[in-house]
């Protein structure tokens, strides 16, 4: 495995492979890999010749007063854990190599509306058009086969694909179920910032969605009822503030009151300084 740090020698390598007629698969990440990212590599593994996976905490999709900074990184481990999936080149740039004029001087970005309006798109303003603008970035110096993104953060998923379409872009987006631990929460590299009491309350984002997901199954088909009982699981828990939590359709992101079709029910919950999110998909209503 390779450690590339520039655009250009990354599309010198690429050229070649592509020129022996091999497929590419792209994981888009910011790095501080653990085993969902993995996943994401395997199954890019599996399904292409090459594997470049990105490792590049890009600024422009964090707001003001948000954890770019703070945000954890560790190449070397990260390296280990990319090649330990068979992972052929880790694109790791500076960010002075994606923005050489300086993230704050940028002139073109990607905007996507309508699907970035709610959910972490209302608490995170701009942070999808730093993601889409990234992303496509990467796209267009990587021109993957296939981009591999996690529905962990399904809303990222809905975007990347709406971009995909309305800009004909040639690459198929794969979408990755959640990977857990044992007891429910979802992975996140955000997770290691929370102390031993506040790595149990977070518990209360799965656990809500558990509780959603029996409801669904007995035959519960108002939005408001399931809402306000994860709600109030929610709120028993003196660590988490709830930011939002929301059923809408999975491709529009619009409300749904009555569950028909497949929704997600997405959320966001402050455990003490750490926001996490957390959601499922489901189909069978
Ligand atoms: P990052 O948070 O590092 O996540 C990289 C990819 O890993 C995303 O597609 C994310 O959904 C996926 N992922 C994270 N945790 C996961 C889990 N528990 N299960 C399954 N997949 C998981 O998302 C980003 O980076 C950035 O916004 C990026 C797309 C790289 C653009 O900068």
């Amino acid at each position: 495995m390779e450690i590339i740090t520039t655009v250009r020698e990354l599309k010198k390598c690429l050229h070649l492979a592509k020129k022996q007629g091999k497929t590419v698969g792209l994981v888009p990440t910011m790095g501080y890999l653990h085993e969902g990212h993995l996943t994401l590599m395997r199954k890019a593994r599996e399904e292409n010749d090459c594997v470049v996976a990105s490792i590049f905490v890009n600024p422009l999709q964090f707001g003001q007063g948000e954890d770019f900074e703070s945000y954890p990184r560790d190449l070397k481990q990260d390296s280990l854990r990319a090649a330990s999936v068979g992972v052929d080149w880790v694109f790791a740039p500076k960010v002075a190599e994606m923005y050489p004029q300086g993230f704050e001087n940028m002139n073109t970005f990607v905007e996507v509306s309508g699907v970035t309006a709610g959910l972490c798109g209302a608490s995170r303003p701009g942070h999808f058009r730093g993601v889409a603008t990234v992303v496509s970035k990467l796209f267009h110096i990587v021109e993957p086969d296939r981009a591999y993104f996690g529905q962990k953060d399904a809303q990222q998923v809905v975007v990347i694909q709406k971009m995909v379409q309305d800009l004909n872009m040639n690459v198929t987006i794969v979408p990755v179920p959640i990977v857990r631990e044992a007891d429910g929460l979802a992975l996140s590299s955000r997770n290691l910032y929370l102390g031993s009491a506040e790595r149990q309350a977070a518990l209360v984002l799965s656990q809500s969605l558990q509780l959603a997901t029996k409801l669904l199954e007995s035959g519960v088909q108002e939005s408001d009822k399931i809402l306000q009982q994860m709600t109030e699981l929610i709120q028993r828990e003196p660590l988490a503030a709830l930011e939002y939590l929301v059923i809408v359709d999975k491709e529009t992101l619009e409300s749904v009151s009555d569950i028909q079709g497949p929704i997600l029910i997405a959320m966001a919950v402050r455990i003490g300084k750490t926001r996490l999110i957390d959601n499922i998909i489901w189909r069978n209503a």
